[in-house]
């Protein structure tokens, strides 16, 4: 199928991207601490039970994983496309509580082999994956009924009064506006939810924006290849760089803003 090749070559195009983040995504979060808190303001929404056996999609180099073992003493299943990911990982996260496996999340069933869960789990992975109907039915089957999907969003830079200031920003560099940011929106992915569950309820996380947050964040490779796609890395990262530095004069009115969402089999 001729969809079915062109999903392939998505996610062979994210594995490499995250292959080659590996090692700055780790630097950012020593300097930021940002994916550790952004799992915890998930796991705090969505009001997820301590003890509870978790899978966690896409999940990197772990970095959710050990938030949920280590706050909510959690029971975590990790799996990611992305073998630098999962190496990094797993010498990271001493627990016996947390295992991490290469796999594709559009096929959870064959990864898990039978196994249950609480919860379902996507930190800031979900708008990377091509079929997203695919995982989030995949994730269903994965629960027990009860139990919960849910994801936290790329992020989006809001002006004061709500306005896009990524686009305002690309205008003011004088660089095209990039047409594809996710692979998938957050409505498609909040239908597939929906789909599922029957019912969505969506989550908001607004932090004042901080232009060196932002350059470092969209400087990872992964990152800043869906700002700037066809350019070599070096010309990318300065492009961030310059990219947000435009926003100066906006920056005290601007916020990030995480969107999350969740929904409960039923
Ligand atoms: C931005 S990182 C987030 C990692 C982690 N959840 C965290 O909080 O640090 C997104 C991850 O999703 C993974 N990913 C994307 N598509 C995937 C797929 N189809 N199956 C498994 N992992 C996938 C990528 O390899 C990447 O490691």
């Amino acid at each position: 199928m001729p969809q079915a090749g062109f999903n392939d070559k998505v996610k062979l195009n994210v594995r490499d991207n995250f292959d080659q983040s590996c090692q700055m995504y780790n630097e950012f979060e020593e300097k930021h601490h940002f994916f550790a808190s952004l799992a915890l303001k998930l796991a705090e929404n969505i009001n997820l039970k301590p003890n509870s056996i978790v899978l966690d999609v896409g999940c990197g180099n772990g970095i959710s994983a050990q938030v949920l073992n280590k706050y909510f003493s959690c029971q975590v299943l990790g799996v990611d496309l992305s073998e630098k990911m999962i190496e990094s990982g797993r010498s990271l996260c001493a627990s016996p509580e947390i295992r991490l496996l290469v796999g594709d999340g559009e096929k959870l069933a064959e990864l898990t082999g039978g196994q249950i869960f609480d919860y379902v789990l996507y930190n800031a992975s979900i708008f990377i994956f091509p079929d997203v109907e695919k995982t989030i039915k995949e994730a269903a089957c994965c629960l027990r009924p009860g139990g919960k999907i849910a994801f936290s969003f790329y992020p989006s830079l809001e002006g004061g009064g709500g306005e896009d200031l990524l686009d305002e920003a690309f205008r003011r560099l004088g660089e095209p506006i990039p047409r594809f940011r996710v692979i998938t929106d957050y409505d498609k992915a909040r239908r597939a939810l929906l789909n599922n569950c029957g019912t969505v309820t969506n989550y908001r996380w607004a932090r004042p924006f901080d232009i060196e947050f932002s350059q470092d964040f969209f400087s990872i490779p992964a990152q800043s290849a869906s700002l700037f796609p066809g350019r070599n890395y070096e010309e990318r990262r300065e492009l961030v760089r310059r990219l947000f530095s435009t926003l100066s004069d906006l920056a005290e009115r601007a916020s990030i803003v995480w969107r999350m969402a969740d929904g409960v089999k039923p």
